[in-house]
């Protein structure tokens, strides 16, 4: 089973709050969201392998670390996983990005794949899938389907706010992924939306309410 953990960060925690507020318009949204998936990164990149190297400093000759392992891939799920792609490129600024365009129908709450763009080598790649919201599962489930159809043996989901729900979705269909989120809030409602949650990401992100 791959591991759930939470980063409840008291930076992290603060921002939440400020993005869980009805009233933060779009432009602060936006900007918090990104801070966020900044912390996010930070932890999420904790355990990336690291090799020794030689070097001199001005004074001596010396033998220090540096990051080793696979190249990493951001793969935000569109729309809303692209509000936490420059975050995550402050801290990992060589990353590559790749894009999986997943809508969740409001009818059926099934998800719908609709583009699909990434780079080459995927089992050489660390991925990290990005999306605001964990609610059901159905997307990032699909979406890591998605992606390892096409070769991804490496991956990572990294989630703002999570609901119970979609934590044992995702365990259940990928127990090879583990699953980073800011929140683990306390359910769903009876239309897929996260309680108490921030109301649909997407529309908050892009000013579409
Ligand atoms: C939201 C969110 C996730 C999905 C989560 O996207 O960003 O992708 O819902 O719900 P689930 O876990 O039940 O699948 P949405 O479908 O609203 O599309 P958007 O990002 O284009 O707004
Ligand atoms: N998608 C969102 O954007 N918000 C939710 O609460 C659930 C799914």
């Amino acid at each position: 089973m791959g591991k759930f953990q939470v980063i409840n960060h008291p930076l992290i925690q603060h921002k939440l709050t400020i993005i869980r507020d009805k009233r933060t318009g779009t432009k602060y949204f936006r900007e918090v969201v990104n801070e966020i998936a900044r912390l996010l990164a930070y932890e999420v990149s904790r355990e990336m392998p690291v090799e020794d190297i030689e070097i001199e400093t001005p004074l001596i000759k010396s033998t220090q670390k540096q990051l080793s392992g696979k190249k990493v891939v951001i793969v935000p799920i569109l729309r809303a996983g692209l509000g936490m792609v420059d975050g995550m490129l402050d801290l990992i600024p060589a990353a590559k990005v790749g894009h999986v365009g997943m809508y969740r129908d409001h009818e059926t709450m099934e998800p719908v794949e609709y583009f699909i763009k990434l780079p080459s080598d995927l089992p050489d790649r660390q991925l990290l899938v990005v999306d605001p919201m964990l609610a059901t599962g159905g997307s990032a489930v699909a979406a890591i389907d998605a992606l390892k159809k096409r070769g991804a043996t490496n991956i990572k989901f990294v989630c703002l706010v999570a609901a119970p729900e979609g934590v044992k979705v995702l365990q259940d269909a990928h127990p090879d992924v583990d699953i980073y989120s800011a929140s683990l809030d306390d359910k769903l409602n009876e239309n897929g939306y996260i309680l108490p949650g921030l109301g649909d990401a997407g529309d908050r992100l892009f000013g579409t309410l």
